[in-house]
């Protein structure tokens, strides 16, 4: 066989410890629907919300929030069979194995790093916003060139706090910490209290003028404002969406798989378009879009209300939010490397595993120390848009991966179902697409160059190495 086409069986993953095979049925729906609410609330809203609004879309990011939340729960359908069918950590990139091959899933792997790794720098871009914007609060200032990435307001030569946040989590994920249930329910409740504050507040201090006009005019160019500036604006704000994946990954774990995870995921993500609409909503109704381009929007709208007391406690909150997001990302993306270089796709130092604490350590610090440094030169509104073009992608590719396994493997047992396939994943990819081409050319190209490079990886090592297609039995 062509081994670029060697596959993993759906049957052997189910078998292999890098499934969940033993792992009890214990998760509700609730559980379910707190874990993607976790993982999924973070610099999307807290950050880019803003960001979108002053630069694309106006009040009318509300409906970029809305169309990203179509996108995703089409492909969080898709996803929620692939992960009833084969629990594994190695998402997309094992589900590519197990269907298209192996080129594909190093592709996607490659992909992937986008999403996890670039996603971990965005958050940590946020992270410092709002640190600074907190110290700032209690008369501390941070020298602003040692705040931002270069270029940025023009003054900014190194993000620090950026820097910082993403090793203090590289030096967490080494020592084995992982975000167990209860620090997520935690969590979960800290990130919804204040978003309950903020809306409440706000809505008590909402000027309707802000909301006029609702869709600010075009500019002349594809992307500033108008219905373009709407689809360009949902491609950025979908970052706020990802995440939600990782309760497809619990699939194992739960109780009733066929009927929980479709609760878990497109229950958490209906709650959090629900309140990505209203936050979206309120915060360009206490304060003008034009003043939201900055790195703590939600701050300038508690500014906006006069209420300096709650300001701090919503900073405070909002800090511990993305920090537990990192978190996850972060771990996502080692358990991805980890997975691929167990395939010998990429050198065995992924998958090396420290003595003491168990844990992939020489990886984790190559890892952190690289997006540590993108975080500290990269503005975020440049990485969320690769973060998402990125996932976009992934996502195509799992919708496809549903219709093709379907097609020629009809017989598995699939405790999840997605319903409507061909259409629903069709759909997907539709929906995925066009976001994809509303995002700038300039990031498109970047994705073109990140995947190319990939592909002269894979034909220069992991051809070579594969333990699947036997190149290196
Ligand atoms: N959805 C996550 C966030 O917004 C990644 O931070």
């Amino acid at each position: 066989m062509n081994p670029l086409l060697a596959k993993k069986t759906v049957s052997d993953l189910q078998k292999t410890d890098e499934g969940h095979a033993g792992l009890r049925r214990a998760l509700n729906p609730l559980q379910l629907v707190a874990l993607g609410i976790g993982a999924v609330i973070g610099a999307g809203i807290f950050v880019l919300t803003g960001q979108a609004a002053a630069q694309c879309a106006g009040p009318a990011i509300v409906i970029s929030f809305l169309i990203s939340g179509v996108a995703c729960a089409l492909a969080g359908l898709c996803y929620a069979e692939f992960a009833s069918l084969i629990p594994v950590a190695g998402s997309a990139y094992t589900y590519a194995y197990a269907t298209l091959g192996e080129l594909v899933a190093w592709m996607i792997g490659w992909d992937l790093i986008l999403e996890y790794a670039l996603g971990t720098a965005t958050v940590a871009v946020g992270w410092s916003g709002y640190v600074v914007s907190f110290l700032h609060g209690f008369g501390v200032m941070l020298p602003p060139a040692l705040t931002a990435a270069p270029g940025v307001n023009g003054v900014g030569v190194f993000n620090l706090p950026a820097f910082l946040a993403v090793l203090g989590v590289m030096a967490l994920l080494i020592l084995g910490v992982r975000e167990s249930a209860n620090v997520n329910t935690a969590i979960v409740g800290i990130k919804l209290l204040v978003i309950a504050a903020f809306l409440i507040f706000g809505v008590m201090h909402l000027h309707p003028a802000n909301w006029r006009p609702f869709l600010p005019v075009n500019t002349g160019h594809f992307g500033d404002f108008g219905w373009s500036g709407v689809l360009r604006g949902a491609g950025m704000i979908f970052f706020a969406y990802i995440g939600f994946d990782a309760v497809s990954t619990a699939a194992q774990e739960a109780r009733n798989p066929q009927k929980d995870m479709p609760i878990g995921i497109l229950g958490s993500l209906a709650i959090c378009t629900v309140l990505y609409i209203l936050v979206a909503l309120v915060l360009t109704g206490v304060v003008s879009y034009t003043k939201l381009g900055v790195p703590d929007p939600i701050a300038v709208g508690i500014g906006a209300m006069g209420l300096a007391w709650l300001a701090a406690i919503v900073k405070l909150g909002v800090i511990c939010g993305l920090t537990s997001v990192m978190l996850v990302l972060c771990y996502g993306q080692t358990r991805i490397f980890y997975t691929m270089a167990h395939d010998g796709l990429l050198p065995a130092l992924f998958s090396r595993l420290h003595p003491r604490f168990g844990t992939p350590a020489r990886a984790t610090v190559l890892l952190g120390v690289l997006v540590a440094i993108i975080a500290a030169l990269t503005p975020i509104k440049l990485l969320g848009e690769l973060v998402s073009i990125g996932t976009l992608f992934a996502f195509v590719v799992v919708c496809g991966a549903v219709i093709y396994l379907r097609r020629h493997q009809p017989g598995l047992e699939r405790p999840f179902k997605c319903p409507g396939v061909p259409w629903v994943p069709l759909a997907g990819i539709l929906v995925c697409l066009y976001l994809v081409v509303g995002l700038p050319p300039e990031t498109q190209i970047r994705l073109l160059t990140w995947l190319a490079v990939g592909l002269i990886i894979y034909f220069a090592y992991g051809r070579y190495h594969s333990k699947v297609s036997g190149t290196n039995p």
